[in-house]
Protein backbone atom coordinates (compact mmCIF):
# COMPACT_ATOMS: atom_id res chain seq x y z
CA UNK A 1 0.00 0.00 0.00
CA UNK A 2 1.47 3.40 -1.14
CA UNK A 3 2.05 5.39 2.39
CA UNK A 4 3.46 8.87 1.95
CA UNK A 5 3.39 9.80 5.61
CA UNK A 6 6.02 6.49 5.33
CA UNK A 7 8.05 8.07 2.75
CA UNK A 8 8.38 11.42 4.26
CA UNK A 9 10.21 9.85 7.19
CA UNK A 10 13.19 8.85 4.56
CA UNK A 11 13.66 12.88 4.17
CA UNK A 12 15.38 14.43 7.04
CA UNK A 13 14.55 17.97 5.63
CA UNK A 14 11.19 17.41 5.77
CA UNK A 15 11.11 17.04 9.45
CA UNK A 16 11.67 20.46 10.81
CA UNK A 17 9.37 23.34 11.11
CA UNK A 18 9.45 26.31 9.40
CA UNK A 19 8.18 29.74 10.79
CA UNK A 20 7.10 27.37 13.94
CA UNK A 21 4.45 25.20 11.35
CA UNK A 22 5.69 22.27 10.17
CA UNK A 23 7.48 22.25 6.74
CA UNK A 24 4.90 21.68 3.77
CA UNK A 25 6.89 21.11 0.85
CA UNK A 26 5.50 21.84 -2.20
CA UNK A 27 7.95 23.13 -4.69
CA UNK A 28 8.81 19.67 -5.98
CA UNK A 29 8.85 21.00 -9.98
CA UNK A 30 11.77 23.00 -8.80
CA UNK A 31 13.81 20.44 -7.12
CA UNK A 32 13.06 17.01 -4.81
CA UNK A 33 13.83 16.84 -1.41
CA UNK A 34 16.75 13.66 -0.97
CA UNK A 35 15.83 10.83 1.12
CA UNK A 36 18.67 9.78 3.44
CA UNK A 37 20.43 6.60 1.62
CA UNK A 38 20.80 9.61 -1.04
CA UNK A 39 22.89 12.25 1.65
CA UNK A 40 24.62 9.00 3.35
CA UNK A 41 26.18 7.82 0.22
CA UNK A 42 27.47 11.08 -0.80
CA UNK A 43 29.15 10.77 2.78
CA UNK A 44 30.23 7.16 2.28
CA UNK A 45 31.76 7.90 -0.54
CA UNK A 46 33.77 11.36 0.69
CA UNK A 47 34.91 9.65 3.85
CA UNK A 48 36.62 6.07 2.01
CA UNK A 49 36.62 6.25 -1.58
CA UNK A 50 37.02 10.03 -3.05
CA UNK A 51 38.97 9.65 -5.65
CA UNK A 52 39.38 10.90 -9.46
CA UNK A 53 38.14 8.39 -11.96
CA UNK A 54 39.92 7.48 -15.48
CA UNK A 55 43.07 8.39 -14.66
CA UNK A 56 45.01 6.96 -11.34
CA UNK A 57 44.36 2.89 -11.42
CA UNK A 58 44.84 2.93 -7.46
CA UNK A 59 42.18 1.28 -5.29
CA UNK A 60 40.67 4.11 -4.51
CA UNK A 61 39.88 5.18 -7.99
CA UNK A 62 39.04 1.60 -8.77
CA UNK A 63 36.14 1.85 -6.55
CA UNK A 64 35.06 4.79 -7.15
CA UNK A 65 35.32 4.35 -11.05
CA UNK A 66 33.41 1.07 -10.74
CA UNK A 67 30.61 2.80 -8.61
CA UNK A 68 30.17 5.99 -10.97
CA UNK A 69 29.85 3.24 -13.74
CA UNK A 70 27.28 1.45 -11.63
CA UNK A 71 25.34 4.28 -12.01
CA UNK A 72 25.38 4.79 -15.30
CA UNK A 73 23.76 0.90 -16.05
CA UNK A 74 21.40 2.13 -13.42
CA UNK A 75 20.38 4.83 -15.81
CA UNK A 76 20.20 2.41 -18.96
CA UNK A 77 17.74 0.09 -17.16
CA UNK A 78 15.84 3.04 -15.73
CA UNK A 79 15.06 4.47 -19.05
CA UNK A 80 15.35 1.25 -21.10
CA UNK A 81 18.26 2.67 -23.17
CA UNK A 82 19.47 0.22 -25.75
CA UNK A 83 23.44 0.64 -24.61
CA UNK A 84 24.79 1.57 -21.62
CA UNK A 85 27.10 4.14 -23.67
CA UNK A 86 24.14 5.88 -25.11
CA UNK A 87 23.78 7.64 -21.18
CA UNK A 88 26.05 10.88 -20.96
CA UNK A 89 26.96 12.17 -17.54
CA UNK A 90 26.01 16.09 -17.43
CA UNK A 91 25.16 18.97 -14.79
CA UNK A 92 21.37 18.81 -15.30
CA UNK A 93 18.92 19.17 -18.42
CA UNK A 94 20.08 22.86 -19.16
CA UNK A 95 23.56 21.14 -19.77
CA UNK A 96 22.27 18.58 -21.39
CA UNK A 97 19.76 20.41 -24.10
CA UNK A 98 23.04 22.81 -24.75
CA UNK A 99 25.03 19.88 -25.48
CA UNK A 100 22.54 18.53 -28.03
CA UNK A 101 22.07 22.35 -29.33
CA UNK A 102 25.60 22.44 -29.69
CA UNK A 103 27.16 19.81 -30.68
CA UNK A 104 24.52 17.50 -32.91
CA UNK A 105 22.90 21.64 -34.10
CA UNK A 106 26.39 22.99 -35.28
CA UNK A 107 26.70 20.17 -37.13
CA UNK A 108 23.31 19.73 -38.80
CA UNK A 109 21.13 22.77 -38.81
CA UNK A 110 21.86 24.40 -42.16
CA UNK A 111 20.31 27.96 -43.38
CA UNK A 112 16.63 27.65 -44.01
CA UNK A 113 16.03 24.52 -42.13
CA UNK A 114 13.32 24.60 -39.16
CA UNK A 115 13.68 23.56 -35.67
CA UNK A 116 10.45 23.22 -34.04
CA UNK A 117 9.68 23.56 -30.16
CA UNK A 118 6.35 24.33 -28.24
CA UNK A 119 5.29 27.84 -26.40
CA UNK A 120 5.41 25.66 -23.22
CA UNK A 121 8.64 25.25 -23.11
CA UNK A 122 11.20 26.08 -20.29
CA UNK A 123 13.78 27.98 -21.27
CA UNK A 124 16.29 25.13 -21.13
CA UNK A 125 14.46 23.63 -24.24
CA UNK A 126 13.86 27.22 -26.30
CA UNK A 127 16.96 29.26 -25.86
CA UNK A 128 19.57 27.14 -27.10
CA UNK A 129 16.87 26.52 -29.78
CA UNK A 130 16.46 30.19 -30.49
CA UNK A 131 20.05 30.80 -30.36
CA UNK A 132 21.18 27.87 -32.43
CA UNK A 133 18.48 28.96 -35.33
CA UNK A 134 19.59 32.73 -35.04
CA UNK A 135 23.51 31.70 -35.85
CA UNK A 136 22.57 29.20 -38.76
CA UNK A 137 19.50 31.24 -40.44
CA UNK A 138 17.43 28.50 -39.70
CA UNK A 139 14.01 29.42 -38.22
CA UNK A 140 12.49 28.36 -35.18
CA UNK A 141 8.37 27.10 -35.31
CA UNK A 142 6.84 27.31 -32.30
CA UNK A 143 3.91 25.45 -31.71
CA UNK A 144 0.75 26.74 -30.07
CA UNK A 145 -1.47 25.54 -27.32
CA UNK A 146 -5.06 25.54 -27.77
CA UNK A 147 -8.04 26.71 -25.82
CA UNK A 148 -8.21 23.58 -23.39
CA UNK A 149 -4.08 24.23 -22.56
CA UNK A 150 -3.50 21.19 -24.40
CA UNK A 151 -0.95 21.23 -27.70
CA UNK A 152 -2.79 22.05 -30.49
CA UNK A 153 -1.76 18.67 -32.25
CA UNK A 154 -3.56 20.24 -35.58
CA UNK A 155 -1.47 23.34 -35.79
CA UNK A 156 1.15 20.99 -34.64
CA UNK A 157 1.00 18.67 -37.65
CA UNK A 158 0.95 21.55 -39.87
CA UNK A 159 4.23 22.72 -38.97
CA UNK A 160 5.98 19.71 -39.71
CA UNK A 161 7.93 19.10 -42.68
CA UNK A 162 10.83 17.92 -44.78
CA UNK A 163 12.34 21.22 -43.84
CA UNK A 164 11.96 20.19 -39.55
CA UNK A 165 15.10 19.09 -38.57
CA UNK A 166 14.51 18.90 -34.72
CA UNK A 167 11.87 18.80 -32.80
CA UNK A 168 11.91 19.75 -29.05
CA UNK A 169 9.48 19.09 -26.44
CA UNK A 170 8.53 18.58 -23.15
CA UNK A 171 7.62 15.22 -21.84
CA UNK A 172 5.27 17.95 -19.13
CA UNK A 173 5.05 21.59 -18.64
CA UNK A 174 6.37 22.94 -15.33
CA UNK A 175 3.70 25.37 -15.28
CA UNK A 176 0.55 23.52 -16.95
CA UNK A 177 1.48 20.40 -15.73
CA UNK A 178 0.53 19.53 -19.55
CA UNK A 179 1.72 15.68 -20.56
CA UNK A 180 1.15 14.89 -23.94
CA UNK A 181 0.86 11.25 -24.74
CA UNK A 182 4.65 10.70 -25.90
CA UNK A 183 4.50 8.09 -28.27
CA UNK A 184 1.92 9.37 -30.28
CA UNK A 185 3.75 12.42 -30.48
CA UNK A 186 6.53 10.75 -31.98
CA UNK A 187 4.60 8.67 -34.32
CA UNK A 188 2.88 12.13 -35.41
CA UNK A 189 6.34 13.60 -35.82
CA UNK A 190 7.88 10.53 -37.66
CA UNK A 191 4.90 10.43 -40.22
CA UNK A 192 5.12 14.25 -41.25
CA UNK A 193 8.67 14.98 -40.75
CA UNK A 194 10.89 12.21 -42.08
CA UNK A 195 14.28 14.32 -41.81
CA UNK A 196 13.46 15.71 -38.30
CA UNK A 197 15.27 14.33 -34.67
CA UNK A 198 13.33 14.67 -31.57
CA UNK A 199 14.69 15.77 -28.58
CA UNK A 200 12.55 14.91 -25.36
CA UNK A 201 12.85 17.46 -22.24
CA UNK A 202 12.37 15.24 -19.07
CA UNK A 203 12.83 16.94 -16.65
CA UNK A 204 9.57 17.32 -14.92
CA UNK A 205 8.20 13.49 -16.19
CA UNK A 206 11.13 11.59 -14.96
CA UNK A 207 10.10 11.41 -11.19
CA UNK A 208 6.43 10.94 -11.98
CA UNK A 209 5.63 8.49 -15.13
CA UNK A 210 7.32 5.42 -16.55
CA UNK A 211 10.59 6.36 -19.38
CA UNK A 212 10.90 4.33 -21.87
CA UNK A 213 13.38 5.78 -24.41
CA UNK A 214 13.25 2.87 -26.75
CA UNK A 215 9.35 2.82 -27.03
CA UNK A 216 9.00 6.61 -27.22
CA UNK A 217 11.55 6.03 -30.25
CA UNK A 218 13.27 9.57 -29.32
CA UNK A 219 16.76 10.79 -30.60
CA UNK A 220 17.31 12.34 -27.03
CA UNK A 221 16.31 12.59 -23.51
CA UNK A 222 16.98 14.93 -21.11
CA UNK A 223 16.64 15.18 -17.49
CA UNK A 224 18.25 16.44 -14.20
CA UNK A 225 19.03 14.30 -10.92
CA UNK A 226 17.69 16.50 -8.50
CA UNK A 227 14.29 16.30 -10.15
CA UNK A 228 14.07 12.54 -9.17
CA UNK A 229 15.55 12.66 -5.27
CA UNK A 230 19.19 12.63 -6.14
CA UNK A 231 22.15 15.25 -5.84
CA UNK A 232 22.14 18.77 -8.13
CA UNK A 233 24.49 19.30 -9.95
CA UNK A 234 24.24 15.67 -11.85
CA UNK A 235 22.30 15.21 -15.38
CA UNK A 236 21.92 13.06 -17.96
CA UNK A 237 21.59 13.14 -22.01
CA UNK A 238 20.48 10.36 -23.33
CA UNK A 239 21.38 9.66 -27.13
CA UNK A 240 20.87 7.03 -29.77
CA UNK A 241 24.75 5.49 -30.23
CA UNK A 242 24.80 5.72 -33.99
CA UNK A 243 23.54 9.72 -33.33
CA UNK A 244 26.10 10.35 -30.74
CA UNK A 245 29.17 8.62 -32.36
CA UNK A 246 29.32 10.81 -34.83
CA UNK A 247 28.57 14.01 -32.68
CA UNK A 248 31.78 16.57 -31.82
CA UNK A 249 32.71 16.62 -28.28
CA UNK A 250 31.06 19.32 -26.64
CA UNK A 251 33.65 20.42 -23.81
CA UNK A 252 36.68 19.52 -24.72
CA UNK A 253 40.21 19.12 -22.17
CA UNK A 254 41.30 16.37 -19.98
CA UNK A 255 39.55 12.92 -19.89
CA UNK A 256 37.97 12.44 -22.94
CA UNK A 257 40.69 12.63 -25.43
CA UNK A 258 42.75 9.05 -26.26
CA UNK A 259 46.27 10.86 -27.54
CA UNK A 260 46.93 14.93 -28.43
CA UNK A 261 50.21 15.83 -30.39
CA UNK A 262 51.12 19.32 -31.76
CA UNK A 263 48.84 19.05 -35.08
CA UNK A 264 45.92 17.00 -33.60
CA UNK A 265 43.56 15.44 -30.98
CA UNK A 266 42.12 12.16 -31.06
CA UNK A 267 39.16 11.98 -28.91
CA UNK A 268 37.46 8.94 -26.42
CA UNK A 269 34.70 7.40 -28.07
CA UNK A 270 31.28 7.92 -25.80
CA UNK A 271 30.41 8.35 -23.44
CA UNK A 272 34.03 9.40 -22.55
CA UNK A 273 33.92 11.67 -25.76
CA UNK A 274 30.78 13.82 -23.64
CA UNK A 275 32.57 13.82 -20.37
CA UNK A 276 35.27 16.22 -20.41
CA UNK A 277 37.34 17.16 -16.79
CA UNK A 278 36.37 16.09 -13.47
CA UNK A 279 32.85 15.10 -13.39
CA UNK A 280 30.49 15.30 -10.28
CA UNK A 281 32.22 11.82 -9.12
CA UNK A 282 29.86 12.18 -5.07
CA UNK A 283 26.92 13.52 -7.42
CA UNK A 284 26.62 10.79 -10.12
CA UNK A 285 27.31 7.56 -7.53
CA UNK A 286 24.59 9.48 -4.91
CA UNK A 287 22.44 9.34 -8.00
CA UNK A 288 22.17 5.51 -8.20
CA UNK A 289 20.68 5.37 -4.58
CA UNK A 290 18.42 8.16 -5.95
CA UNK A 291 17.25 5.96 -8.52
CA UNK A 292 17.00 3.13 -6.64
CA UNK A 293 15.19 4.47 -4.61
CA UNK A 294 12.54 5.49 -6.54
CA UNK A 295 12.18 2.22 -8.49
CA UNK A 296 11.86 0.02 -5.26
CA UNK A 297 8.34 1.72 -5.45
CA UNK A 298 5.53 1.16 -7.59
CA UNK A 299 5.07 3.95 -10.53
CA UNK A 300 1.68 3.05 -11.26
CA UNK A 301 0.75 4.29 -7.35
CA UNK A 302 3.16 6.99 -7.68
CA UNK A 303 0.45 8.59 -10.63
CA UNK A 304 -2.33 7.43 -8.63
CA UNK A 305 -1.33 9.13 -5.78
CA UNK A 306 -0.27 12.91 -7.53
CA UNK A 307 -3.43 12.53 -9.46
CA UNK A 308 -5.22 12.13 -6.23
CA UNK A 309 -3.43 15.30 -4.53
CA UNK A 310 -3.75 17.36 -7.80
CA UNK A 311 -7.72 16.20 -8.02
CA UNK A 312 -8.25 17.16 -4.31
CA UNK A 313 -6.14 20.60 -4.81
CA UNK A 314 -8.07 21.60 -7.60
CA UNK A 315 -11.59 21.26 -6.24
CA UNK A 316 -10.50 22.48 -3.67
CA UNK A 317 -8.79 25.60 -4.99
CA UNK A 318 -11.76 26.10 -8.02
CA UNK A 319 -13.96 26.66 -5.20
CA UNK A 320 -12.57 29.77 -4.30
CA UNK A 321 -13.78 32.93 -6.22
CA UNK A 322 -10.83 35.19 -7.92
CA UNK A 323 -9.04 31.84 -8.10
CA UNK A 324 -7.39 31.04 -12.01
CA UNK A 325 -6.12 27.81 -12.73
CA UNK A 326 -4.20 27.08 -15.57
CA UNK A 327 -4.16 23.36 -16.31
CA UNK A 328 -5.19 21.28 -19.29
CA UNK A 329 -8.96 20.40 -19.63
CA UNK A 330 -8.39 16.45 -19.97
CA UNK A 331 -8.00 14.84 -17.15
CA UNK A 332 -5.53 12.09 -18.64
CA UNK A 333 -3.26 15.22 -19.62
CA UNK A 334 -2.79 16.98 -16.09
CA UNK A 335 0.29 16.00 -13.60
CA UNK A 336 1.01 17.00 -10.33
CA UNK A 337 1.48 20.82 -10.58
CA UNK A 338 -1.14 23.26 -10.13
CA UNK A 339 -0.65 26.57 -11.27
CA UNK A 340 -2.48 29.38 -10.48
CA UNK A 341 -3.50 33.25 -10.06
CA UNK A 342 -5.76 35.51 -7.89
CA UNK A 343 -7.52 38.57 -9.13
CA UNK A 344 -6.32 40.52 -6.48
CA UNK A 345 -2.44 39.24 -5.42
CA UNK A 346 0.81 38.89 -7.43
CA UNK A 347 2.16 35.69 -7.02
CA UNK A 348 4.90 36.60 -5.17
CA UNK A 349 2.49 38.34 -2.72
CA UNK A 350 0.45 34.84 -2.42
CA UNK A 351 4.47 32.50 -1.98
CA UNK A 352 4.62 34.96 0.60
CA UNK A 353 1.55 34.43 2.89
CA UNK A 354 2.10 30.35 1.92
CA UNK A 355 5.59 30.86 3.51
CA UNK A 356 4.33 32.08 6.69
CA UNK A 357 2.49 29.19 7.10
CA UNK A 358 5.40 27.10 6.35
CA UNK A 359 4.83 26.14 3.06
CA UNK A 360 6.82 25.85 0.33
CA UNK A 361 6.08 27.02 -3.10
CA UNK A 362 7.11 29.00 -6.57
CA UNK A 363 6.18 32.27 -7.66
CA UNK A 364 6.94 33.77 -11.07
CA UNK A 365 7.55 33.11 -14.69
CA UNK A 366 8.95 29.50 -13.88
CA UNK A 367 11.91 30.25 -16.87
CA UNK A 368 8.19 29.80 -19.24
CA UNK A 369 8.27 33.27 -20.34
CA UNK A 370 6.83 32.35 -23.97
CA UNK A 371 4.45 30.24 -21.97
CA UNK A 372 3.01 33.10 -19.97
CA UNK A 373 3.37 35.92 -22.73
CA UNK A 374 1.06 33.54 -24.54
CA UNK A 375 -1.10 33.08 -22.11
CA UNK A 376 -1.22 37.12 -21.58
CA UNK A 377 -0.18 36.64 -17.23
CA UNK A 378 2.43 38.51 -15.98
CA UNK A 379 2.92 35.55 -13.46
CA UNK A 380 1.92 32.46 -11.85
CA UNK A 381 1.75 30.76 -8.50
CA UNK A 382 2.44 27.37 -8.33
CA UNK A 383 2.07 24.31 -6.31
CA UNK A 384 4.19 21.15 -7.21
CA UNK A 385 3.50 17.52 -5.57
CA UNK A 386 5.33 14.57 -4.67
CA UNK A 387 5.45 11.63 -3.43
CA UNK A 388 6.01 12.37 0.46
CA UNK A 389 2.84 14.68 0.24
CA UNK A 390 -0.06 14.11 1.79
CA UNK A 391 -3.83 15.03 1.68
CA UNK A 392 -3.04 17.15 5.13
CA UNK A 393 -0.41 19.14 2.71
CA UNK A 394 -3.02 20.00 0.21
CA UNK A 395 -5.46 20.89 3.11
CA UNK A 396 -3.25 23.59 4.71
CA UNK A 397 -2.31 24.83 1.27
CA UNK A 398 -6.08 25.43 0.65
CA UNK A 399 -6.04 27.27 4.32
CA UNK A 400 -3.04 29.37 3.36
CA UNK A 401 -4.65 30.44 0.20
CA UNK A 402 -7.95 31.14 2.33
CA UNK A 403 -5.55 33.71 4.15
CA UNK A 404 -4.41 35.14 1.24
CA UNK A 405 -7.66 35.79 -0.10
CA UNK A 406 -8.64 37.74 2.96
CA UNK A 407 -5.74 39.89 3.30
CA UNK A 408 -6.00 40.59 -0.32
CA UNK A 409 -9.61 40.72 -0.57
N1 LIG B 1 12.83 24.11 -13.74
C1 LIG B 1 12.58 24.29 -12.34
C2 LIG B 1 11.21 24.84 -12.06
O1 LIG B 1 10.34 24.75 -12.87
C3 LIG B 1 13.66 25.01 -11.64
O2 LIG B 1 11.01 25.38 -10.99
Amino acid sequence: MFDPLKLKKDFPILSQKINGYPLTYLDNAATTQKPKCVIDKTIEYYENYNSNIGRSSDSLAIRALNAYEETRKTVQKFINAKHETEIIFTRNTTESINLAAHSWGEENILEGDEILVSIFEHHSNFVPWQNLAKKKNAKLLIAPLNNDLELDIEAFKKLLSEKTKIVCISACSNVLGLKEDLISLTEIIRANAKNAKILIDGAQSIAHQKTDVQKIDCDFFAFSGHKIFGPTGIGVLYGKKHLLETMPPFLIGGGNIIEVNNEFTDFADIPQKFEAGTQNIAGVIAFNEAINYFSSLDINEIMTHEKNLFDLAYSLFSKEKGVKIFAPKSTQKRSGILSFTLEKAHPHDIAQVFNEEGISTRAGLHCAHPLHLFLKIPATARLSFSIYNTEEDIEKAYKALQKTLKIFA
